[in-house]
């Protein structure tokens, strides 16, 4: 669910009509509901409740500072995968209640530099999760020399196919990533018993998003099992990080819920004595968020029709890069828009079948394909929907375009959380 709704065919955010901020802050702006998050965050906390997991947002899916603010107020973790991301989640005061909490950091990533190692252990993150086993020795070295002892997760490929697209696929056996059980064991009997890096912890992640909650649970029972040969063989292992991957709405409603993966998930771990961690990104922040457009221009080529948008491939790389399905629809299509349609498809007199692209000089600059849409007239708004994970994030300077501005929409107000790039800042590392 989420909260981007139709009212007398006009597209709101919350109690903001987005049109509204279209004209005070301009387009292309991503626009994320806080109470949409805030209602993600806390559904997969109540669903696992009974593990009492820490629950680390991956900030890869959307890192604005104010997103990561939000939710760690509500008590979560975060998810960081490199130096920069880590400068985020400690920029953002990472704080419950007041306190500053790096202990609830998991820092993952198969190319940890030594600065990068050197500025998590200056921030006392909580986990390092560790990718092979010339990172793991590399860590070692770097405690040692700095006198200090950390804590560390083997990432392990458990070998299930999740079933997601060829670029996201992480858990199989042949992947730059982790390592498969068998030479985790080896990584345990080798490096398990030192001082300086207490390896402790096993980090999992299949890949994202995940179609069937099936494949976690396989990929479960096999780190279950290797958790218990290793307890036998006498290692302590107290943290299971299961990683990320949860589904969004991308097609349709109906992805599966926290509450549907926590009744397989749950009785699993349930009295393993484990410390579960979670990842979750885009479950939380994909349907937050719209990428609002404005059209520039209405083009027939042949047959076909084009919107020509100003928003493009450098805010919104999923379709070119995955194939990715997004929903656009006009934001203020006028009455008889009812408000679930955005699932159904419409049937609007004067249906054409588009294709909504960007001004980018590349063919693969399109935000949807063969589209049935209202009559689109210059300067008519177009939302493009699940935009909030790996959107902005993903963004590039292309064709020298500034980036978008991002705007959190929170009951009836909103606000700019990041402005709109200028000119002057397209150029500023040059002067
Ligand atoms: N944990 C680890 C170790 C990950 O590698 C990822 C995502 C996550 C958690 C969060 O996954 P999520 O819950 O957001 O699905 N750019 C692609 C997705 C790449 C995902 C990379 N890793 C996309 O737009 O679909």
């Amino acid at each position: 669910m989420d909260q981007f709704t139709y009212r007398d065919g006009r597209l709101y955010c919350e109690g903001v009509p987005v049109s509204r901020i279209a004209e005070a802050v301009g387009t292309p702006v991503f626009i994320y509901s806080a109470a949409t998050l805030r209602d993600h965050y806390a559904k997969i906390a109540e669903a696992f409740a009974e593990l009492r997991p820490i629950i680390c947002y991956s900030i890869k899916s959307c890192g604005n500072l104010h997103v990561i603010r939000l939710l760690a107020e509500r008590g979560a973790g975060m998810d960081v995968v490199s130096g920069g991301e880590l400068y985020r989640a400690v920029r953002a005061g990472f704080r419950q209640g007041g306190e500053y909490r790096p202990g609830k950091i998991v820092f993952a990533g198969v190319g940890k530099t030594d600065a990068e190692i050197n500025e998590a252990l200056d921030a006392g993150i909580g986990w390092f999760n560790i990718e092979s086993e010339a990172e793991l020795a590399n860590l070692i070295a770097i405690a040692q020399r700095r006198g200090v002892t950390t804590r560390a997760a083997l990432r392990v490929n458990p070998d299930v196919d999740p079933k997601t697209h060829r670029h996201t696929t992480t858990g199989k056996r042949e992947t730059k990533f982790g390592v498969d059980l068998e030479r985790a064991r080896n990584v345990f009997n080798e490096f398990g018993r030192q001082p300086h890096v207490r390896l402790t912890g096993i980090h999992l992640h299949i890949g994202s998003p995940v179609n069937a909650i099936d494949a976690y649970t396989e990929a479960i029972a096999r780190t279950l099992e290797l958790i218990g040969d290793l307890r036998r063989d006498g290692f302590t292992i107290d943290t299971l990080d299961v990683g990320g991957g949860f589904r969004a709405d991308y097609e349709g409603p109906g992805s599966p819920t926290a509450r549907d993966y926590a009744a397989r998930i749950v009785p699993l771990l349930r009295g393993q004595g484990l410390q579960v961690i979670l990842e979750p990104g885009r479950t939380i922040s994909a349907n937050a968020g719209i990428l609002l457009t404005r059209t520039v221009h209405v083009k027939q080529s042949g047959d076909k029709q084009f919107a020509i948008v100003d928003g493009s491939m450098t805010e919104l790389i999923r379709p070119v890069l995955y194939d990715a399905y997004h929903f656009v629809w006009p934001a203020e299509p006028g009455p008889g828009f009812v408000p679930d349609t955005r699932w159904r498809g419409i049937n609007f007199p004067g249906t054409r079948i588009v294709d909504v692209v960007g001004p980018v000089c590349e063919t693969g600059d399109f935000l949807a394909r063969e589209r049935p849409l209202p009559p689109i007239r210059r300067g008519d708004l177009i939302a493009v929907f699940t935009a909030g994970a790996y959107g902005f994030v993903m963004a590039s300077h292309y064709n020298a375009r500034p980036n978008a501005a991002e705007v959190l929409v929170d009951g009836d107000d909103f606000r700019v959380i990041r402005r709109r790039e200028t000119y002057a800042d397209l150029t500023a590392e040059e002067e």
